[in-house]
């Protein structure tokens, strides 16, 4: 158990004091059957009442896949809106700072942006590992939030376990884990060091593995008393019935998951192999995601001829230490296919 913490005392002032928005489904308890409390239209048409807000029954269902008690969830708008919501908690407008471990998932420094709040990026070390040290260095007593992505976008390398560990320990705000990737990795999630680390938060997402991006639900784990306060603060009806019943719909078929997950790292695997026998491609850096990221000889040359293809992939040349490096995701078999026969045709002309 982390010792010296004081969950409190990262809490922004105004939280502590807010009364949050009381909803007409969160007053009563009991059983009701005529509901006349929150001015919705009474005519049935499938979508006429309100969500409810605490998504009691999916997160029961989410809470025995990820083994964990529901009152350790917060589901969100995608997890974007967890991260948002992690800001506006915890960040202090235009006197906090957050530490993002870099090049990293563009959000998080979006987020600080939009909530004014300090970014201090620290570079993750050549292999894409966290520079336990810098981060150290780099924090402070305003140092709120550490954002750190495992199985990390677009290096798509997981991080050293014991590193986490160590900023788990050592960094004195909270923790970060975005496991977005997290089912296409060797490794396992961090969810069982939630008890040992009051300052953990982890993000995970049904809009990767589990194919629901469209619905948009995100999902953050962490101490009951971290999500009770993120949940003072988000908007009553943050997940909406269609996104509800979709996802439980859809969790139900967990073998399907299974399936598509273990399908796509073949592909994956398979993509790897291929990418490494091309004159052009310089790196093919390990990957833990659905996702691969090369090193090119011409990164907006490649890109530009798989547009005139019609294929689009993520030129990601820009960043910083990531010159000419573009990321490509996992499609299906036909959709590889296509892709490789347009890498082939690049190769022949390079
Ligand atoms: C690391 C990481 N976290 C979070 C997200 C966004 O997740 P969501 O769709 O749940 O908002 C992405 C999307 O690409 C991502 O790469």
């Amino acid at each position: 158990m982390k010792t010296s913490f004081s969950l409190s005392g990262l809490v922004r002032e105004n939280v502590k004091k807010l009364i949050p928005y009381s909803s007409a489904r969160d007053e009563f308890s009991g059983k009701g059957s005529v509901f006349l409390d929150a001015n919705e239209n009474p005519n049935e048409n499938g979508v006429n009442r309100y969500p409810d807000p605490m998504q009691k029954e999916l997160k029961l269902r989410l809470g025995e896949l990820k083994g964990v008690h529901p009152e350790n969830l917060l589901l969100g708008n995608g997890s974007d809106e967890v991260i948002d919501l992690l800001f506006r908690a915890f960040c202090e407008p235009n006197i906090d700072n957050v530490i993002i471990c870099t090049p990293t998932y563009g959000m998080y420094e979006v987020a600080a942006g939009i909530n004014a709040i300090e970014n201090r990026g620290v570079p993750l070390t050549a292999d894409f590992q966290p520079d336990v040290d810098a981060v150290l260095v780099a924090a402070d007593e305003k140092s709120k939030l550490l954002f750190l992505c495992s199985p990390n976008n677009p290096t798509a390398n997981l991080l050293s376990e014991s590193k986490l560990v160590r900023l788990l320990g050592d960094f004195q705000g909270i923790v970060i884990v975005d496991e977005a990737y997290v089912d296409f990795a060797p490794g396992k999630s961090l969810i069982d060091k939630l008890d040992k680390y009051p300052n953990l938060v982890i993000l995970q997402t049904l809009s990767k593995a589990w194919g629901m991006a469209g619905i948009r639900l995100g999902i953050g784990l962490a101490s009951k008393e971290v999500i009770r306060i993120l949940n003072r603060i988000k908007p009553p009806y943050n997940v909406n019935c269609l996104t509800q019943t979709k996802a439980l719909e859809l969790l139900k078929s967990e073998d399907s998951y299974k399936d598509q997950v273990k399908n796509i790292i073949e592909e994956r695997d398979k993509l790897m192999v291929f990418l490494s026998d091309l004159s052009f491609v310089e790196k093919v850096y390990p990957t833990d995601a659905n996702f691969i990221l090369i090193r090119v000889n011409n990164a907006r040359g490649l890109y530009d001829f798989l547009l005139a293809d019609e294929i689009i992939i993520r030129d990601r040349s820009k960043i910083k230490s990531l010159g000419n490096c573009v990321r490509i995701s996992i499609g299906t078999n036909q959709e590889n296919t296509i892709l490789r026969n347009s890498l082939t045709k690049f190769d022949l002309k390079s």
